[in-house]
């Protein structure tokens, strides 16, 4: 006996990345639907070898289907999340609507994973932000040896973080640049993302940080630890897929670097690469499609007692987001919602 999935937003990014990793890890799943707007009502996605064809959310009803993965904005969330959950269907958001309801379990399953237990209170579990959810794979198993106390960290984020049309918009900007009267002016990104990077993601608060900064920050003390210091800045780039992220780490106890690559290497979803010679690391291009979150460049930072530094990357629509949510939807089976 499976379960009735639906994958919610099935025809952007991430609901096709849902579809395709459900069928890779082989979900144990009886029945699934493809939901998405009106406009997409027929529209055919792929599930392993099958197509679905995708229907309307607005008319479906959830009553009898065990989990909802969405990936949808928050808008469509905040209308569409309460009332699958309270037709009995579980959902697994990706929004940020959610994540920082204190009734809402946030889960990165080789952080928390336990957490998933929480979900009764509203029948809603919550997705990180796809920047924290590689970092805070890359932080837990440091931290369970030396106890972190402050992070910095730069991002380097790929369009595709930014759905679908930000990807249209790199990829024809880029093109246009080449084609007189080609020429595609900014409309996603407030300044040229082609050939350029930019220092904004998400809105600006009252402080000057960004919103993306403010969600690593509050996203790893809620998932991790909230004794965490946490600095950020969130930088978009021009790369397809794949963000990636340099992390200066201060401990409490001293963590040698040797040691610290040991712990890595042995830690659930990741992948040391850490040759120090030319591309004897990890780049986006080579993350694209893989459920791993990759660490290179790993060296102490002898500009403090206890200080390390690291290169971190991971496909933002996997481990960022589709993939996490399946493993979540895999803990959730495995504790909560037995079948068979
Ligand atoms: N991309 C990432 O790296 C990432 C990481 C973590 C979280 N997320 C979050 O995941 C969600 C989806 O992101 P994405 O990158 O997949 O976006 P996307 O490529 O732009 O796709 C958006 C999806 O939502 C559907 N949708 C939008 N409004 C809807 C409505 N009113 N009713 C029903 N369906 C609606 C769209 O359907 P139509 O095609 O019919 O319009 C489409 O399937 C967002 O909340 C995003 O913040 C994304």
């Amino acid at each position: 006996m499976g379960y009735k999935i639906a994958v919610v937003g099935a025809t952007g990014n991430v609901g096709r990345e849902m579809l395709n990793i459900l069928a890779e890890r082989e979900f144990p799943v009886d029945e699934i639907v493809a939901l998405a707007s009106r406009r997409s009502m027929g529209t055919e996605v792929s599930f392993g070898d099958t197509t679905l064809k995708c229907k309307d959310l607005d008319q479906f009803d959830f009553t009898g289907w065990d989990i909802a993965l969405f990936a949808i904005g928050s808008d469509a969330t905040k209308q569409y999340a309460p009332i699958a959950a309270k037709a009995g269907c579980v959902v697994i958001d990706n929004s940020s609507l959610y994540r920082y309801d204190p009734d809402v379990p946030l889960v990165v399953p080789e952080v928390n994973a336990e957490a998933v237990d929480g979900y009764t209170k509203k029948n809603i579990i919550a997705n990180p932000n796809c920047s924290t959810a590689q970092m805070v794979v890359a932080l837990k198993p440091l931290h369970d040896r030396a106890r972190i106390k402050r992070v910095v960290v730069s991002t380097y984020q790929s369009v595709s973080g930014s759905g679908k049309e930000a990807i249209d918009e790199l990829w024809n900007q880029t093109k246009g640049l080449y084609v007189p009267g080609q020429e595609v002016a900014p409309s996603v990104y407030p300044k040229q993302i082609a050939f350029n990077v930019i220092p904004h993601i998400d809105v600006f608060m009252e402080d000057g940080s960004t919103k993306e900064e403010w969600k690593m920050v509050a996203e790893t003390k809620k998932i991790m630890d909230p004794s965490i210091k946490l600095t950020a800045t969130c930088v978009r780039v021009p790369v397809f897929v794949g963000h990636s992220e340099s992390i200066n780490i201060e401990f409490e106890d001293f963590l040698d670097e040797e040691e610290a690559r040991d712990i890595l290497r042995e830690s659930p979803g990741i992948l040391v690469i850490d040759k120090r010679e030319p591309g004897g690391y990890i780049t986006p291009v080579e993350c694209v499609g893989e459920y791993a979150t990759y660490i290179s460049r790993i060296r102490q930072d002898s500009t403090i007692e206890n200080g390390l530094n690291l290169w971190c990357v991971s496909d933002n629509l996997r481990k960022g987001a589709a993939l996490n949510a399946v493993q979540i939807a895999e803990v959730l089976g495995n504790r909560c919602l037995k079948k068979g």
